[in-house]
């Protein structure tokens, strides 16, 4: 996964192009660079790291131009370096492209481009591409790119440009997003949206097997045998601040205190005349009470998610639940059928694995409706049904406000199915819809009064390792809660069933391992409260997420970070947010970048 953007119009190029850039450094920052069309040649710069070693170069040596591409690159095939990162030239130096995905056939391709005389520079799959087109050139750089794309094999969002035609940038996509921005007298090509927002809410969502041909004042979409295509347009509501920092440190605490909107925003509209709103399940009353079985498929937080959904739905609507990260679903042969629900969760609609396992799901008969935060992604293509969260852009990689989103989306699906099944009154549900609209109030009151969190961190800022325990609904906040703290801190996380603890577990306490207990009100309290004390008992300091009123908890653990009380089923929500804070401030006072963590990437378009 990489971010990739194309500017053609009347400003300075480069300058649009790493604004753009930086509005995708979360899919990738490993290297990044820009071709642009200087005079009768291609001035090209790339740079290893982040964008502000490629920024710093083009400070110090500006490229006047009006057209070029640019790229932020997550390395897949080669090693971050200079000589991988994109964009990649062909032979004779007229032609340089960027590109987004993974060429599975790129060995073959460049074994056959090699042994007609191509020199190849790079490691990458990509470079096969821009010789490809090379090869096929004849004048028409749209014709070139179109024979292109036919002998690829994998997925890929292109930006193309050539000195013979200076003006334009041609794109394509298979699998990997692209969009692009359309303004007076200029046009920006971007693989997501907050790259554009600042000259434009227009934009044109390019298709799979599509090529755009964009010029500053026009862009024509053609398919593949270069037919001309009606371009699918569409508004953005996004502000460009919406996309930004918003006066906070970094993006991620931003995004943790957006959560009540975010939840607000995604409960909004839901309950309405005492039945639960869902029309994008797009079922019939009695094809929803005929599902007998739900599979969840999802990666990293989003599975997390499913766990969470797995006791909503099992709890009220008695429908058995299996939940699978995506990248185990399709291989295991799974048993789903036509009255199979597949639910995929994804934040951003494009990961690899997740969109393999929708696929699955679908070839199998299965209906599959995807949860998702990102309006006209992939997945949402590749499903029956949609339900978005309405959580804003999420630009932190460690997922936050889109997690507490989700979960309130799959509470949602939980109460339409329990409503569908009659395994909930009606008045059953429209309490619990009660409840839940309390939520994002709930949330804004844990954020407004963190009490002694921030010392809390301090305190564990050494540890080397942690063990995060909770028992039912508790156990994937646990997960959540260490998968934060691992990713953002380095600090090595282990979540368990506090029942299992003992099985194992146990063996690595010392007191040195702080113990983060989910403690919070429910049938299961009295257990956890023994599960503390056998942690205790053998030197474990403990920080536990306990219920307001809760005075009992605070001779068995050394802090206690309280949330609002509420019903045992809605607990998750509340009960992760301060473990989403405990995890940033710990991270911050290791100086870590919190928003960028090492080795991660926010959307993984790779299997
Ligand atoms: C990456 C991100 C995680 C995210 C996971 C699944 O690993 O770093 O934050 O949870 O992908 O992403 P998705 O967009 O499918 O929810």
């Amino acid at each position: 996964m990489c971010g990739l953007v194309g500017y053609t119009g009347n400003r300075v190029a480069s300058e649009v192009l790493i604004k753009g850039l930086a509005r995708l450094e979360y899919r990738g920052y490993d290297s990044a660079g820009v071709a642009c069309v200087r005079g009768g040649e291609l001035a090209v710069v790339r740079r290893v790291g982040k964008l502000v070693n490629l920024r710093t170069a083009l400070d110090g040596a500006p490229i006047v131009s009006t057209v070029g591409i640019g790229h932020t690159r997550w390395a897949t095939h080669g090693r971050p370096s200079e000589e991988n990162a994109h964009p990649h030239c062909d032979c004779t130096g007229r032609i340089a492209l960027v590109h987004n995905g993974i060429i599975e056939n790129y060995l073959e391709l460049r074994d056959e481009l090699a042994a007609a005389g191509h020199i190849l520079r790079s490691e990458t799959d990509t470079e096969a591409i821009v010789h490809l087109v090379e090869s096929y050139y004849d004048g028409d750089l749209a014709q070139a790119v179109a024979k292109s794309i036919r002998r690829l094999e994998g997925s890929y969002a292109l930006a193309v440009i050539h000195l013979d035609d200076p003006g334009t940038i041609v794109a394509a996509r298979r699998d990997s997003p692209l969009i692009i921005g359309t303004a007076n007298g200029e046009n920006i090509v971007a693989s997501d949206i907050p790259a554009v927002l600042e000259y434009t809410r227009e934009v044109v969502v390019l298709n799979d097997g599509q090529i755009a041909i964009v010029t500053p004042d026009d862009v024509r979409v053609v398919d593949v045998n270069l037919e001309p295509v009606e371009p699918e347009m569409m508004h953005v509501e996004w502000d460009l601040d919406a996309a930004e920092k918003g006066g906070y440190e970094d993006f991620m605490l931003k995004e943790i205190h957006e959560q009540p909107t975010a939840l607000r925003e995604t409960l909004r509209g839901r309950f309405v005349d005492g039945e639960i709103e869902l029309s994008e399940l797009k079922m019939t009353p009695s094809e929803v009470s005929a599902i007998d079985r739900v599979f969840i498929i999802a990666c990293g937080t989003s599975f997390h998610a499913g766990l969470v959904a797995k006791n909503l739905i099992e709890r009220w609507a008695r429908i058995p639940v299996e939940v699978q990260v995506s990248s185990e679903f399709r291989y295991n042969d799974p048993i789903v059928d036509d009255e199979t629900l597949v639910v995929a969760i994804t934040q951003s609609g494009e990961t690899a694995d997740t969109l393999a396992g929708v696929r699955e799901a679908r070839e199998r008969g299965a209906k599959v409706i995807a949860i998702t935060n990102v309006v006209g992604s992939r997945v949402t293509r590749e499903s029956d049904g949609v339900i978005y969260t309405h959580a804003g852009p999420e630009i932190g990689v460690a997922a936050t406000k889109t997690f507490t989103a989700q979960i309130a989306a799959l509470n949602v699906l939980a109460l339409k199915l329990a409503q569908a099944k009659g395994t909930l009154g009606s008045e059953e549900v429209e309490r619990i819809w009660l409840e839940l609209s309390t939520l994002p109030d709930v949330v804004e009151a844990i954020l407004a009064n963190t009490g002694d969190l921030e010392a809390c961190a301090e305190e564990y800022v050494d540890a080397a390792s942690s063990l995060f325990l909770g028992r039912g609904i508790g156990v994937p906040v646990a997960m959540e809660g260490a998968l934060k703290l691992k990713e953002i801190s380095y600090i090595h996380a282990e979540a368990y069933a506090a029942g299992e603890m003992k099985h194992g577990p146990i063996a690595l306490i010392t007191d040195e391992v702080p113990v983060v207990v989910v403690a919070t009100q429910g049938h299961t309290y009295e257990k956890v409260v023994s599960n503390i004390q056998e942690v205790r008992a053998r030197g474990a300091q403990v920080i536990a997420v306990a219920t307001a009123g809760d005075d009992e908890i605070r001779q068995h653990a050394e802090h206690v970070l309280m949330v609002p009380r509420t019903s045992e089923a809605l607990s998750a929500i509340p009960a992760t947010v301060p473990l989403q804070l405990l995890s940033y401030h710990i991270a911050k006072k290791r100086g870590c970048n919190v928003d960028q963590p090492r080795n991660l990437a926010k959307s993984v378009t790779v299997e």
